[in-house]
């Protein structure tokens, strides 16, 4: 259990990072290192099998946080800076389905860390944006990259160009958003979502990693991991269930079992 980040194993198999550091949710060095281990503790623990991500009810994340890197010289944050990436990467590599809550600002690092999880559900309220250069800098965990995979390099180009913040609207209609509910409903909304893919199969672990990890690879290459894995999902107990369930009763009636 971390100070400034918690993990929560709830009903139905969802676990929940919540993120809690006043005012803002800032993102210094110990908050890097606790997101972290959530992710590590998410991954292995077998009582969670999908996550939600949130910062509470105001604020998601309003970015890495600028007065400790104020100071900072360069070879103290290349010292430091590659922390911010690892912990990030831990929740991106997640091997179960994962979900960002946003209520509020998800601004620099903020957004950088919803885009982290597979799917992000943001609240009416929410603003997202990478103000990164507006302090002279760029995005460093993320926001060049997952952003530019996730919503094609010309908007990508310019939200990080720009700096400029967008509403829940805007950023459902270009991507960066997957759904958009009242504020007040967010966190349940994806708690549901969430409880849904835990009853999923242990196939839903192999079709994240086809995708995510056959997304970096020259099609080739990943069509061979994508035949890898299919074949793989024949040594699972909840593929004989969900072929079995279909031949004797129809589609979409299996109850799996994860194994
Ligand atoms: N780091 C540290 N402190 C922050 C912060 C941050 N990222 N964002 C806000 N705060 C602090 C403010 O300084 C303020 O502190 P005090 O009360 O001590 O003055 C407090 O949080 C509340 O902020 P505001 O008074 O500014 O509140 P607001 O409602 O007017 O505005 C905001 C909120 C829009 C989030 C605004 O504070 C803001 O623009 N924050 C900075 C966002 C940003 O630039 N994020 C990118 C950070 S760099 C990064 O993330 C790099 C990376 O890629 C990893």
């Amino acid at each position: 259990m971390g100070e400034f980040v918690t993990v929560t194993a709830g009903d139905g198999g969802v676990g929940t990072i919540r993120l809690d550091r006043a005012p803002v949710n800032a993102l210094n060095p110990q908050v890097w290192s606790e997101l972290g281990d959530a992710a590590r503790q998410c991954a292995q623990d077998d009582a969670i099998a999908a996550v939600v991500l949130w910062g509470g009810p105001k604020v998601f994340a309003a970015g890495a946080d600028i007065k400790a890197m104020q100071g900072m010289s360069f070879q103290q944050f290349f010292a430091a800076g590659s922390g911010l990436q690892e912990a990030f990467k831990a929740l991106a590599a997640i091997p179960k389905v994962t979900i960002a809550a946003v209520n509020g600002y998800a601004l620099g690092g903020g957004c950088e860390l919803a885009l982290t999880a597979d799917f992000r559900y943001a609240a009416q309220n929410a603003k997202l944006g990478q103000p990164e250069i507006l302090l002279g800098t760029i995005p460093g965990a993320g926001g060049t990259q997952r952003l530019t995979r996730l919503v094609g390099i010309q908007k990508a180009k310019e939200i990080v160009y720009s700096g400029a913040f967008y509403s829940a609207e805007e950023s459902l209609a270009m991507g960066l958003v997957d759904k958009v509910f009242p504020t007040e409903e967010v966190y349940e909304r994806a708690v549901e979502a969430a409880a849904h893919y835990a009853q999923g199969p242990f196939a839903l672990r192999m079709a994240k990693k086809a995708i995510d990890e056959g997304y970096e690879m020259d099609l080739d290459s990943a069509l061979r991991l994508e035949t890898t894995l299919f074949a793989a999902t024949f040594a699972t107990d909840d593929r004989r269930i969900g072929m079995d369930s279909f031949v004797e009763q129809g589609p979409g009636k299996a109850t799996f079992t994860r194994n």
